[in-house]
């Protein structure tokens, strides 16, 4: 069984750009020709600028990534007509040294994936004109993705998981369980009702003034609370634990965020700081939202173990609870996941961190299943559009609300 110490050694032991073999043991047999498609994978839904090229064993020959979260923590948030600009300015660049590490021209590419959906529309719409500009000069097949099913496949570059596996993809902008039956074929448990915990994680460091802070100046706002956090006592404050009262696998983190946000109002008049200034509690509230968070993510992904253990997508056989999107980089996050799996004899299992937030490998792997799935490859691309609102799979979430498991206590 997967251990979590070998879960959190994974991130070491990737080389930085190029691995090779370990990855997973496909076995494509339709002929010399499949030995050698490379699809380039291109990302710019949200404010990273990324692209890969991948092969169809995992092996990443080449990838880039130019990162916007400096320009917007600076901003307060994500100005969408910013982030279209970065876009627009990085996109070609980044193609280019992907190509170049990767050691081959755009002809030799099998097809080109890129992200079209779910997203931001100015950003989404600069990787699908540049991507389409690409498909018609070089001839080459054209795969819409959908971000969330690339995130949801990644693991399949890493490990050998088989259909049907239940995913959690937690991110700034996304949060959801679903069943993944197939590359394209997904059964959704539930969502958040409002925000994402990357967004909450986010607003909460915004209004920390953690930006302001040397240490966390440069760090997502997810990221720099899971830092901070380690220096705090989650006991020192009590939040209440979002939609307690409701056995469905449904999320919400708006009503966390506004509690968290009197909590801050107050302790700045108790400590007589002005807005802007950092609270001598703030690790402790970091703690506390973070042990929340956590907490919250861990009953609704129990109650839809027990679900798919119920209607028989996960046997014991193969029961695996994959954990995805930039929050599941977050290591308390998985060690609370990796208590519920253990309670309920399942394997967590969580793409290395790298590959956890946005990256163009996870749109070339897509891409990588897509081709040899038959599915989604377009030759003609007149009238491809992109989506900025998207749902995900069949939404069973109706189903599992009406089979109102109880969740027992696990001590988190
Ligand atoms: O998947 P991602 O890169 O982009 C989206 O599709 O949203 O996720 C970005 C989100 C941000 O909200 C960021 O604060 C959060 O993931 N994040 C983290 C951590 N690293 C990034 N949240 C918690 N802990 C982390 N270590
Ligand atoms: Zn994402």
């Amino acid at each position: 069984m997967l251990t979590l110490n070998k879960i959190l050694e994974i991130p070491c032991r990737l080389p930085k750009w190029k691995i090779h073999g370990f990855l997973r043991g496909f076995t494509f047999h339709s002929g010399k020709q499949s030995l050698h498609k490379l699809v380039l994978g291109i990302e710019t839904s949200c404010d990273d600028t990324a692209a890969a090229v991948v092969d169809e064993a995992g092996n990443i020959l080449g990838e880039a990534l130019h990162s916007q979260t400096e320009v917007h923590l600076k901003t307060g948030g994500i100005i969408p007509s910013v982030a279209q600009r970065l876009h627009r300015e990085n996109i070609e660049q980044i193609v280019k040294e992907t190509l170049s590490a990767s050691g081959i021209t755009p002809k030799e590419l099998s097809a080109i994936a890129t992200t079209v959906k779910p997203g931001l529309a100015l950003s989404l719409g600069v990787g699908l004109e540049y991507s389409l500009q690409l498909v018609k000069q070089y001839k080459k097949p054209f795969i819409p993705i959908h971000h969330m099913e690339a995130h949801a496949l990644t693991i399949r570059i890493t490990n050998k998981v088989e259909f049907p596996f239940l995913v959690l993809l937690v991110s700034g902008g996304h949060c959801l369980l679903a069943v993944v039956q197939g590359v394209s074929d997904f059964l959704l448990l539930g969502k958040s009702l409002d925000i994402a915990p990357g967004d909450l994680l986010d607003k909460v460091a915004r209004r920390l003034s953690l930006v302001k802070h040397p240490t966390y100046s440069t760090m997502s706002g997810g990221k720099a609370i899971e830092h901070l956090a380690k220096q705090g006592n989650r006991l020192h404050f009590d939040f209440r634990h979002p939609l307690h009262y409701c056995r469905n696998c449904d999320f919400s983190f708006a009503g966390l965020q506004s509690a968290v946000d009197r909590i801050i109002t107050q302790k700045e008049k108790e400590e007589g700081i002005e807005k802007g200034q950092i609270l001598s509690c703030a690790a402790d509230i970091a703690a506390a939202v973070q042990h929340t968070v956590a907490s919250h993510i861990a009953k609704r992904t129990h109650r839809a173990i027990l679900f798919c253990q119920q209607r028989g997508f996960l046997t014991p056989s193969n029961a695996i609870l994959v954990a995805s999107g930039g929050v599941a980089s977050n290591l308390y996050i998985r060690r609370t996941l990796e208590i519920i799996t253990k309670a309920t004899n399942c394997i967590l299992l969580c793409p290395p961190l790298k590959f956890c937030t946005d990256n163009g490998i996870m749109i070339a792997w897509n891409g990588i299943e897509r081709l040899y799935a038959g599915l989604g490859i377009l030759h003609n691309v007149d009238g491809v559009r992109y989506e900025p609102k998207c749902p995900l799979g069949v939404d069973i979430s109706k189903q599992v609300g009406e089979a109102a498991i109880k969740v027992p206590s696990v001590k988190i």
